[in-house]
């Protein structure tokens, strides 16, 4: 156990006098505690604290991993920042970087140094998450193909565990001690394994924290607990700062309409009982959920799991005393490759806040509506639990939480019934330093179908005191002589402002005949409606400085946005534009970085000494209007983007199976003579038919089994085991015998097929889907991909070594023939083990085609054709690949772009039609291979329509997309 010191940011002298004045409590909150290794991330009982400063942490995950162009880490990054995320959590995948035991890759794509570098640049806190464990809907759970054949247990300290997992955690811990606070960089926590609560050995996870410790990990040690469960926050292998994770909408989005009434209303109780001293920390909350095979599909998800649901639990969650906040997934991405587990197909978009191919949300929009109240209210950081009166109690909940250093209160107002879609009025009775009021006193307040909102009162900002406003603040500024506040409710909703004044000649100067005023008792109380728009009031003489009221509707508000000027804390505001990205001052001219979609109307709220604005460098001319809010267009010029029809373009064919053919060499493949196995599927037959037990563990895998005929063999009985969605294809001397599900098949009446005088060879095609994971510590991802039986059938042949084997994965296996694309990028079809799928490849001699194709095929078949693009600069036009077919006979596809498989289709299950390929791995401006490689399951089957499309274009300052080395098939290594 590391000792927990408790440091004191203010020096004891000063305290000591400070004591006599201040109550006692004060006292107890200078009290901050830290890990004993360093005093720049400390934390007490409401939220952790950087270099001293307090803030609340609200985060989004992301997977480099997932994302294979690092150019685009910084693009991620950058809609990170601009949702309000201070922070990001990066979980680092064992697997992805080592293919091998002892080897190790961090190149290229593999280049965490530019994740932390991106996360930096969008001035973003770091959560680093390696493991060893992660889960994550990746193969293994994350870890290596290699770990397959280890004889001890996963997650378990056992001498050979032990030095494999510190292999890893020594090589990935050369990027995460460097990239600190405490030496120059971001990483403000640092995680040990993951969702570790069945079969816990507590003497592994203090054998993984020490590793990092020697290492040289010095900040604070999180665990996420999968649930509140307690594992890890006292005793062996206890963290710094425990924390849990929560999804409370679940993982089956076929009916997202449909909620469970399950927010949590306990958790408080729990964290007060569990680490009272650490600050409530969701290490996970549902940011999106994943969608498995044969699924509705992410638009469902994102439909689930939406805006309405973001509002709702994740104010719940501050309700709770949440101050650390890790959404997953912030951005998703894409399972290139076979980086999946079996439950889930090649996108990764999560219906997450940002889209996987960048593309902001209603989620999104509504993130960074909280995130900007969460980073500007600070009184809201440090509050302890109340309950107010309410006068609707038994339908609204309302949690009050009160500022320990101030007056402000917060009253967080939500049905009890999460799932209620009824519009219900309520009022409040709040208590304030300038009285007692039910509020509102002259209009209504509702909690709408699925609503939740903070209410803030009594709280001083800039010049001005806030009695309380039924309103949402987004945020407030000071504009030189002038403060700012925005609020919004949703459109028709009424809101009730009370503002403290000086004087009762207060001027209200509004255009909107909906707004009334009244001064009583020194107190301004504006009424007015949110309408479709922004509604501004301007409040004059009154205080020090006059304000600005700046009333939204949602919709408005959703594109109100408040970047922090660069090299300051000030915050400018300008709404209208889809995304912006950043603001820059120099001199009088504000600079914005963004992203629209179409022309837009722009309204911007500066200090007075900006006189001029540019949009993406370009001069932007505005119109300053009465109250010094400046509106203007920018103009979005369409570059009419010439998409090549590839149901135009010239395709190459060529056949792709000749393992199929009883003649085939396959004198250099593997022979399966293995006897025993780690493997925790039990084999029924020998030899050991599981491709990883021969070093191949991605993709699909070919087996070819030989015997000779006899008058008493009548057939053999294979049972093939791989997870979901996986399929396999048999033929018997080069006869097609079926393709079938994973399980059992006997092979009966082969009728002339099967030879009773010499050899008869067995073709066996396996379509893998990854490995399980291991969720419950009980080494599941072990479980096997290959055949757990496969004998022959007769009255004498029912022997357990029947058949002799061969087997071929992945060109080459752990010594990858391509190791820039890695471990996951190919598996063991012809095409692949040839280079087919890698630009200059020569398919010269290859039969011309049209595609959708026209003919039945049987055996597998490859498609290769080149596209060129030219996407102008200053454009962001995210592009897929979608298939469409409506063929009844099953088939599956990989499609390749440039060499990197970006997708694993599955005409029958779906739900993925459309998938991403990502700018880099993509050439936007040059020649690109396309390769499809089509594997039927069905006899017949016929690759449908390939259409190139993008997802939508913007005029965007997107950071410049550098290419990523795609080596051609002469860079081969076998
Ligand atoms: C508000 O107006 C915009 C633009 O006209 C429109 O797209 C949107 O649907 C409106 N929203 C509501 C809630 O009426
Ligand atoms: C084939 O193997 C399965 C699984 O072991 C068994 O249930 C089935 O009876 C076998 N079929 C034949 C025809 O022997
Ligand atoms: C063998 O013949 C039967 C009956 O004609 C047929 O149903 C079956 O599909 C044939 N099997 C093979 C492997 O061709």
């Amino acid at each position: 156990m590391v000792a927990r010191g408790v440091l004191t940011s203010v020096s004891m002298a000063i305290m000591a006098v400070a004591t006599a004045a201040a109550p006692l409590v004060s006292l107890e909150k200078r009290e901050e505690s830290n890990n004993g290794l360093t005093d720049r991330v400390t934390w007490d009982k409401h939220s952790l604290l950087i270099d001293g400063e307090r803030l609340f942490f609200f985060s989004g995950e992301f997977h480099y991993y997932r994302l294979p162009s690092p150019s685009l880490w910084f693009d991620v990054m950058e809609k990170f920042k601009a949702l309000e995320f201070n922070g990001v959590s990066f979980y680092f995948n064992w697997g992805y970087h080592s293919p091998k035991k002892g080897v190790y890759d961090f190149d290229g794509v593999r280049d965490v140094q530019k994740a932390f570098d991106a996360a930096a640049a969008a001035d973003l806190h770091v959560i680093t998450r390696a493991g060893p464990y992660i889960n994550a809907e990746v193969d293994c759970g994350g870890f290596p193909g290699w770990l397959m054949n280890q004889h001890s247990m996963a997650r378990k300290s056992s001498p050979e565990n032990d030095a494999n997992s510190k292999e890893w955690l020594e090589a990935i811990d050369k990027y995460i001690v460097p990239n600190q606070i405490t030496k120059g960089g971001r990483v403000v926590l640092n995680q040990i394994d993951n969702e570790y609560a069945d079969n816990v050995d507590p003497y592994y996870m203090e054998m993984i924290k020490q590793k990092f410790a020697e290492d040289g990990v010095d900040v604070p040690s999180i665990f996420n607990d999968p649930n509140t469960n307690g594992y890890f926050a006292h005793g062996t292998g206890s963290v710094d700062i425990y924390g849990w994770d929560s999804y409370p909408l679940g993982f089956d989005c076929s009916n997202p309409t449909v909620w469970p009434n399950n927010r949590s209303t306990t958790w408080r109780d729990y964290h007060e009982m569990m680490n009272p001293g650490e600050p409530m920390a969701l290490y996970e909350f549902q940011g999106g959920a994943f969608d498995p095979w044969g699924g509705p599909g992410y638009d469902a998800c994102r439909t689930m799991v939406n805006e309405q649901y973001a509002k709702v639990f994740y104010k719940n969650n501050y309700a709770q005393g949440a101050t650390i906040q890790n959404l997953y997934m912030g951005y998703g991405g894409s399972s290139w490759g076979g980086l999946a587990k079996p439950t889930v197909y090649t996108s990764y978009d999560y219906g997450a806040p940002i889209s996987e191919p960048g593309l902001m949300t209603p989620k999104g929009y509504e993130v960074k509506l909280q995130g900007t109240f969460l980073h500007t209210v600070k009184p809201f950081w440090t509050t302890e639990h109340f309950s107010p009166k309410v006068d609707k109690d038994d339908i609204i909940l309302v949690d009050g939480l009160a500022d320990v250093n101030t007056d402000t209160k917060f009253y967080i107002a939500q049905h009890w019934n999460t799932a209620s879609e009824d519009k219900d009025e309520f009022h409040i009775d709040i208590e304030t330093s300038d009285g007692k009021f039910t509020i509102p006193q002259k209009n209504k307040l509702v909690i709408d179908g699925r609503e939740a909102k903070i209410l803030t009162t009594d709280y001083d900002f800039h010049s001005q005191h806030l009695v309380y406003t039924t309103s949402e603040i987004f945020t407030h500024q000071t504009m030189g002589s002038h403060d700012v506040m925005v609020v919004y409710a949703y459109e028709d909703q009424e809101g009730e402002f009370a503002l403290k004044v000086s004087k009762d000649d207060v001027k209200v100067d509004a255009k909107d005949d909906s707004v009334s005023h009244s001064v009583e008792d020194g107190i301004l109380l504006i009424n007015y409606k949110h309408t479709n728009g922004t509604t501004p009031i301007y409040i004059s003489g009154g205080s020090d400085q006059d304000l600005l009221l700046l009333v939204a509707g949602y919709s408005s508000a959703t594109r109100w946005w408040a970047p922090i000027v660069k090299d300051s804390k000030d915050r400018v505001l300008i709404q209208g534009p889809y995304l912006v990205r950043g603001a820059s001052i120099s001199d009088s001219t504000l600079a914005f970085t963004g992203d629209i979609d179409e022309t837009t109307d722009i309204e911007v709220v500066v200090p007075e000494n900006i006189e001029s604005f540019t949009w993406n460098d370009k001069e932007l001319k505005l119109k300053k209007s009465e109250h010094g809010t400046w509106t203007g267009t920018i103009e979005f010029k369409d570059p009419k983007i010439d998409i090549p029809d590839l149901t135009k373009a010239e395709w190459k064919y060529s056949e792709a199976s000749p393992e199929i053919n009883p003649d085939f060499d396959d004198s250099t493949w593997t022979t399966a003579n293995h006897l025993q196995t780690n493997s925790v599927t039990i084999p029924e037959t020998w030899p050991i038919l599981f491709a990883d037990d021969y070093g191949f563990h991605t993709g699909c895998i070919w087996l070819r089994g030989k015997f000779n005929g006899s008058s008493d063999i009548t057939g053999f009985n294979l049972t093939a085991v791989s997870g979901d969605a996986s399929a396999w294809v048999a033929w018997l001397n080069g006869e097609y015998l079926g393709g079938y599900d994973v399980g059992n098949q006997a092979f009966e009446d082969l009728n002339g097929t099967l030879k009773t005088d010499g050899e008869n060879v067995i073709s066996l095609l396996l379509w893998t889907t990854g490995h399980e994971d291991d969720w419950s510590a009980d080494d599941d991802y072990k479980t096997a991909r290959g055949f757990q039986k496969a004998n022959l059938l007769g009255t004498r042949n029912q022997t357990i070594w029947s058949i002799d084997w061969k087997i071929q994965g992945n060109l080459g296996g752990e010594d990858l023939a391509d190791p820039v694309r890695g471990p996951y990028n190919e598996g063991g079809l012809y095409g692949e083990r040839m280079g087919w799928h890698l630009p200059g490849f020569d398919d010269g001699d290859w039969d011309k085609v049209s595609v959708p194709e026209d003919k039945n095929r049987t055996g597998v078949s490859w498609y290769r054709t080149n596209f060129d693009l030219d996407i102008p600069d200053g454009y962001d036009a995210p592009m897929s690949i979608k298939f469409d077919d409506d063929t009844k006979t099953r088939y599956r596809a990989l499609l390749f772009i440039n060499g990197w498989q970006f997708g694993r289709y599955a005409n029958d299950l779906g739900p993925q039609t459309q998938y991403y390929l990502p700018s880099g791995i993509l050439n936007t401006k040059g020649s690109n291979t396309l390769a499809v490689a089509v594997i039927p399951i069905d006899k017949g089957a016929q690759l449908g329509k390939v259409i190139l499309e993008p997802y939508k274009v913007l005029e965007s300052s997107i950071p410049a997309v550098e290419l990523v080395d795609s080596p051609g098939i002469d860079k081969r290594q076998t």
